[in-house]
């Protein structure tokens, strides 16, 4: 009998059992492949791995020639940064296993599937065997999104189409990518594969790119990228796939791009189907696991963070969200703030943001008004980001000043939102920043400069 049976180990479950097991509940993991779950494995690190060579290489091959360093016969080794992404994959997921035996959690490669109530609890099986838990945790998270479209399905099986974990793991540059969706997955792999040389077309539904990003920010990063060689084709609702060809709608009619792969990056959902939730009535929304603000479900006892939630699909949403759980679990006084959880498309110049655009807040109603300062007003961004462009905006309540979002693009921006996240925490307004001291020179202060705008 577990005090706490956790279903999937990725950011959510694996955070879960580190501090439950800390907490001295004897608690199990189930996980069918990895620790470390899409983000460790197939996501966030394995992009990042591959992203930071870009960058190298965008230096050597030409970039560096802006800071008067230059270099003859750069050479970016496609093969060489899969095998290096994949060591640092390997050290990640084998810590997360040496926390687990620290924290004295105990782990079942397998897939598991909740089997019923029992007079105590639950009852979850895996590998044949039945295992009995007082609480349950379902952290199964999610999956990429691979909509009926006429070819998709097909395309992935061929092998022609693939999504963040196939390409992850391509053996080669193809001549051209075209990507379906201009989300966060769908940027951050035309990154990489445009500096290491693809023709990168993006299909996206929608007329911006970025998704929820700020449309000033998202315009930007789009004009940076178009210099760069990829081509956008917005307001493109992608309706059939061939092998090697991507056909869409655009105002009535239908066009195509033809690419030696292309991916399918529109969206991720939740893994709910065959895990036995029917078993014990636990309620889901649009193929999500409905939960309070305590990560609780609608069955007592039962809970779900992470993706499979899908409140907000990031890792670090996942790692809070299981904290509250477990504290939840024990007694404690805790719950989600959904409003101050920053978010980073990782391409380069990054992109970071945290709580409302001018849009978002007028959509609610809330009469706010922008401060937009250039990061050029930064020394620092200055000296290390020749020719870059880059803008720092903060959305303000009108009459109090107070802070409501903040939305930046340069680097490293990805490295300041979290200063930004506090200030929103903290409920500050624009002259509480004077009485902040900020390091310089760093780029982060451009913030201070708010006040003056
Ligand atoms: P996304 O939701 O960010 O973007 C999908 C895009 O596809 C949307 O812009 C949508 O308009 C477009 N789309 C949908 N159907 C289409 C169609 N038929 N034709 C053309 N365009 C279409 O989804 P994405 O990029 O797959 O990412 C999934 C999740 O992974 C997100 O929730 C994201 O938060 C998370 N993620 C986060 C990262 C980060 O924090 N840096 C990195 C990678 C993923």
């Amino acid at each position: 009998m577990y005090d706490l049976i956790v279903l999937g180990g990725g950011p959510a479950g694996y955070r879960a059992a580190e501090r439950a097991g800390a907490e001295g509940m004897k608690t199990l993991v189930i996980e069918k492949r990895a620790l470390g779950g899409v983000c460790l494995n197939e996501g966030c690190i394995p992009s990042k791995t591959l992203l930071n060579s870009a960058k190298i290489y965008d230096y050597a091959n030409g970039y560096g020639e802006k800071y008067g360093v230059s270099t003859t016969g750069a050479k970016l080794d496609h093969a060489f940064v899969v095998n290096r992404k994949n060591k640092v994959v390997k050290t990640l997921v084998g810590g997360i296993g040496a926390a687990m035996k620290k924290y004295k959690v105990e782990v079942v490669y397998a897939e598991g599937k909740i089997s019923g109530r029992t007079a105590n609890g639950f009852s979850v099986e895996a590998d044949g065997k039945a295992y009995e838990t007082a609480k349950l945790l379902i952290a199964t998270g999610s999956e990429a999104l691979v909509p009926p479209i006429p070819g998709l399905r097909e395309g992935l099986a061929a092998g022609h189409v693939l999504t963040n974990r196939e390409i992850l793991d391509l053996d080669h540059v193809p001549e051209s990518l075209c990507v379906i969706g201009g989300g966060v997955i769908g940027l951050e792999m035309a990154s990489y594969f445009c500096s290491a040389g693809s023709h990168i077309e993006i299909v996206e539904m929608m007329d911006k790119i970025a998704g929820p990003t700020d449309r000033e920010i998202s315009a930007m990063l789009q004009k940076h990228y178009e210099k760069k060689g990829i081509v956008f084709r917005l307001g493109a609702k992608v309706v059939e796939v061939k092998p090697g060809e991507v056909i869409y709608e655009k105002d009535g009619k239908r066009e195509s791009v033809k690419a030696e792969k292309i991916l399918c990056s529109i969206g991720r959902r939740a893994v709910t189907a065959n895990i036995g939730l029917e078993s014990i009535g636990v309620a889901c929304e649009r193929g999500a696991i409905l939960t309070d603000d305590q990560m609780k479900t609608n069955v007592p006892g039962v809970f779900a963070a992470g993706d499979v939630n899908a409140r907000i699909m990031l890792a670090h949403t996942a790692y809070r969200e299981a904290e509250v759980a477990i504290n939840t679990m024990l007694g404690r006084k805790d719950s989600m703030n959904y409003n101050e959880i920053p978010s980073v498309i990782y391409t380069n110049p990054e992109v970071a943001s945290v709580g409302e655009t001018l849009d978002s807040a007028k959509k609610k109603g809330i009469d706010a008004e922008e401060r937009k300062i250039p990061m050029a007003y930064s020394g620092r961004f200055l000296a290390e980001n020749e020719g870059g462009e880059g803008v720092c905006k903060a959305v303000v309540d009108k009459k109090s000043h107070k802070l409501l979002g903040v939305h930046m693009m340069g680097n490293p921006c990805s490295e300041i939102i979290v200063s930004a996240a506090l200030m929103l925490n903290r409920e500050l307004r624009l002259a509480d920043l004077e009485r902040l001291v900020f390091p310089h020179p760093t780029v982060g202060e451009v913030m201070r400069e708010f006040i003056f705008d």
